[in-house]
């Protein structure tokens, strides 16, 4: 039995190691395909292995036709698995799984760092402003926002939080104002980081109508999903209140535009870095190869997404 990693942007060298010591201590085989840049590698990968553990690796229906047979499980080390053709793998008998919350904190770290760095300007020298005292709206209520929510607090920010799925009390416990829809959210905080995930629902659905509700001084942070921007109407947004400001750890389509109309008021990183620590790729990284064994050995489906 073999597990193959497959990930164009590499864990921390500590967590790859640390998979390979859990395969191979259970007498799992170990392959590792890092930074390929064609996407045919990774089909190849996928042909000749029984497990898979990716990251945001687009497992498409050309890859998970490829398992044919011997394919069995992908696990997605972390929580977005808007990647994965989930479809495509059920019709090919592959069990689709992610690591939920294992990768949240290093996220929210950056969420609040993204705050900072725009709350002053970027460093430009220039005087800027703090994030105590402002409201700060938490869009979706899942690990990585419950964890802003308590880094939030510390700098003594008011957060409220806005979550379709996740009952009030459960926010409200948190010393998090649960409010009742995404308008409400958005019309009384300053500040949104979002949480949500990106799907049929979501896409897109961060636009005007419901951004123009923010306060004087917005600003959206975005390390979820570039998916749930509706771009060009951020632009036009952008276009017609100066006050707004948009952050994200995910460069936009619309980057160059973004960059070329609105320098002092953007930042992308230049590459998805929520989840790249050291910590969150080993905790990532061990979860995925336990559920794995787990599953073969046990049958455990804990954390499959495409039942
Ligand atoms: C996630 O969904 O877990 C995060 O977006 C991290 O994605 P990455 O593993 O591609 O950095």
């Amino acid at each position: 039995m073999k597990i193959t990693v497959a990930t164009v942007k590499p864990f921390a060298p500590a967590a790859v190691q640390k998979i390979k010591e859990t395969a191979e201590d259970s007498g799992y085989e170990f392959a590792l395909l890092e930074k390929y840049e064609n996407q045919s590698d990774f089909i190849e990968a996928a042909k000749n292995t029984d497990a898979l553990i990716i990251r945001s690796d687009k497992a498409t229906k050309e890859v998970l036709e490829a398992g044919g047979d011997r394919l069995k499980i992908i696990v997605r080390a972390g929580a977005g698995y808007d990647n994965i053709d989930l479809e495509a793998a059920s019709k090919n008998g592959i069990v689709v799984m992610n690591t939920p919350g294992q990768n949240s904190n290093a996220v929210a770290e950056l969420a609040l760092g993204l705050m900072v760095f725009t709350a002053r300007g970027k460093y430009n020298g220039k005087s800027g402003s703090e994030l105590k005292g402002k409201k700060l709206g938490i869009h979706a209520y899942g690990h990585v926002g419950k964890l802003v929510a308590n880094i939030a607090k510390g700098f003594g920010m008011e957060v409220f939080a806005f979550d379709a799925f996740v009952p009030k009390e459960i926010i409200e416990a948190d010393g998090v104002k649960a409010l009742d829809s995404a308008d409400e959210l958005y019309s009384i905080c300053q500040y949104v980081s979002l949480h949500i995930p990106a799907n049929e629902d979501t896409k897109e659905s961060i636009d005007y109508e419901l951004l123009s509700k923010m306060p004087e001084g917005a600003t959206l942070i975005n390390t979820a999903r570039k998916e749930v921007i509706h771009e060009e109407e951020v632009l036009k947004l952008m276009a017609e209140r100066e006050d707004f400001k948009y952050v994200s750890d995910i460069a936009p389509d619309k980057k160059a535009e973004f960059e070329e109309k609105f320098a002092d008021r953007v930042f992308f990183t230049p590459k998805k870095m929520g989840a790249q620590t050291v910590e969150a790729n080993l905790n990532a990284a061990l979860a995925s190869a336990k559920q794995i064994i787990n599953f073969f050995e046990n049958g455990d489906t804990t954390f499959q997404v495409n039942k």
